[in-house]
């Protein structure tokens, strides 16, 4: 069977994308699904390709069991063609997506969304960016995906 691919996607790949990557490959292990997907996660923006995600991150996931081991790269037009599922994080990552298969010609398989559409426990239509705020800003993005994250493998499954 072919397998479902799915990418995630923030601005930086080094606090979000990376976590909701980890996030979706603990519970699709969990579920006995892993060999139906490839997981991955990416940047729309380039500053922190090839670093470790963000060490407040990588602690704040370790204290729920889940171990984030992705290198941050930026997201590219042969993503489009690579994933079925492009799942940004909020409204500027979709923009930008976006813009950059507008100005792509090659093949698009992908379906473009926002995790937050998947939401069901949270508000948030966003999740928000920790990056310049407390370690708490941390713990409620993990929260928020946790909801959003098995929301979408609902959705497919
Ligand atoms: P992320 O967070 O998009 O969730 O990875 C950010 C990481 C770095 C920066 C901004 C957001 N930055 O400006 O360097």
């Amino acid at each position: 069977m072919k397998k479902i691919s799915v990418l995630f996607v923030c601005l930086g790949n080094i606090c979000r994308s990376p976590a909701a990557e980890a996030i979706f490959i603990d519970l699709v292990k969990k579920k006995g699904l892993a060999d139906r997907f490839i997981i991955d996660s990416a940047g729309t923006g380039g500053w922190h390709i090839g670093k470790e995600a963000d060490a407040r991150m990588r602690i704040s996931a370790e204290r729920r069991g889940i171990n984030i081991l992705s290198k941050a790269r930026q997201i590219n037009t042969k993503d489009f063609e690579n994933f079925n599922y492009i799942l940004a994080m909020d409204n500027s990552n979709f923009k930008n997506i976006n813009d950059l298969k507008s100005r792509n010609s090659s093949p698009d398989f992908s379906s473009i969304k926002k995790i937050q559409n998947f939401r069901s426990a949270f508000k948030d239509l966003e999740v928000p960016d920790p990056y310049f705020g407390g370690d708490e800003g941390f713990d409620h993005v993990l929260d928020i995906l946790e909801d959003s994250v098995s929301g979408f493998l609902e959705s497919i499954s």
